[in-house]
């Protein structure tokens, strides 16, 4: 065998491998769950999204940041739609970077602020992640299936919460816990729900499941804030374009009626 053969499987090798690790929840298995936001009609339920924030308010943000979120956003109306003195008790809570102060300094968060980052655990920033780990209900080529049942993201994130089973193993002095979704089968982040770990303000029972497909419908959420009105406009768009359709094929019969009456 030449070197350069053995150079080049050498490379090509480790991305092999890592492949399985980037696609979506890979090898992981992965429940389907009946968000309200699927399909062409589906739009966020709002106090689903209320409850979800609270989860990662008072459990995941120990760990994870979210970075690409305004905490303002949190105020849309087809958002959780918090109203402004919450958003404000909200803020009140985070530590941001001051941009003014001297370099370093931490300043109590604003409402207009971002949710800031969280890299201490070296937990990954979570606004995006329901996009990240899309790639569930088939191949994304297609798009049938993601059009009609979601893009699988926020199904792997349910999947994750629900998915240990109780086994841990220590790896060069860290603890990984069995994870039947987690693509390498074990993952370094304890499981961080319990039953009623938080009480729900609208008074939903706090179960494990309950509060994963809360937290996961509003990291879709995060990822894509604008998916109600992406839909409706798309509707509007598609209501347009058979107004125009009807108005050319009237106009079309009119101008060529005098020519298509004559006979010959
Ligand atoms: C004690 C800290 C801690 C808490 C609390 C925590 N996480 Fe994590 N999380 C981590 C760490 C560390 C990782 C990286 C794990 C790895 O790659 O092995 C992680 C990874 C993840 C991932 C990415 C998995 C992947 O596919 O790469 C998701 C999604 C996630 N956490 C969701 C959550 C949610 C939702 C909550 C709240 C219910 C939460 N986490 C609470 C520490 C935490």
């Amino acid at each position: 065998m030449n070197t350069k053969f053995l150079l080049s499987a050498a490379l090509v090798a480790p991305l092999a491998l890592a492949a399985p690790a980037f696609a979506a929840g890979g090898a992981g298995h992965v429940e389907d769950v009946d968000f309200s936001f699927e399909g062409p009609f589906g739009s966020f339920d709002q106090a689903q999204l209320q409850r979800g924030f609270q989860v990662w308010y008072e459990v995941c943000s120990a760990c994870h940041g979210m970075k690409f979120v305004s905490i303002r956003s949190l105020g849309d109306e087809m958002g959780p739609a918090f109203p402004e003195a919450q958003l404000k008790a909200i803020a009140e809570n985070f530590e941001v970077i001051d941009e003014e102060g001297e370099y370093g300094d931490f300043r109590t968060a604003k409402v207009s602020d971002n949710f800031p980052e969280n890299n201490g655990a070296g937990a990954p920033d979570l606004s995006l992640m329901a996009k990240a780990r899309a790639g569930f209900h088939g191949p994304a080529g297609l798009g049938i299936n993601q059009l009609m049942k979601g893009i699988g993201g926020p199904e792997y994130i349910f999947s994750l919460l629900t998915g240990y089973t109780g086994e841990e193993k220590e790896e060069a002095g860290t603890i990984l816990y069995e994870n039947t979704a987690f693509s390498s089968g074990y993952i370094s982040m304890a499981p961080p729900l319990y039953e009623e770990i938080i009480e729900y303000q609208d008074g939903t029972e706090a179960t494990i499941e309950q509060m994963s497909e809360d937290v996961a419908a509003f990291l879709m959420w995060t990822a894509e804030p604008k998916m109600t009105e992406r839909k409706q406009a798309g509707f509007r768009n598609i209501g347009f374009l058979v107004l125009l359709f009807v108005l050319l094929y009237l106009t079309n019969k009119k101008l060529w009626a005098p020519i298509k009456r004559k006979e010959f």
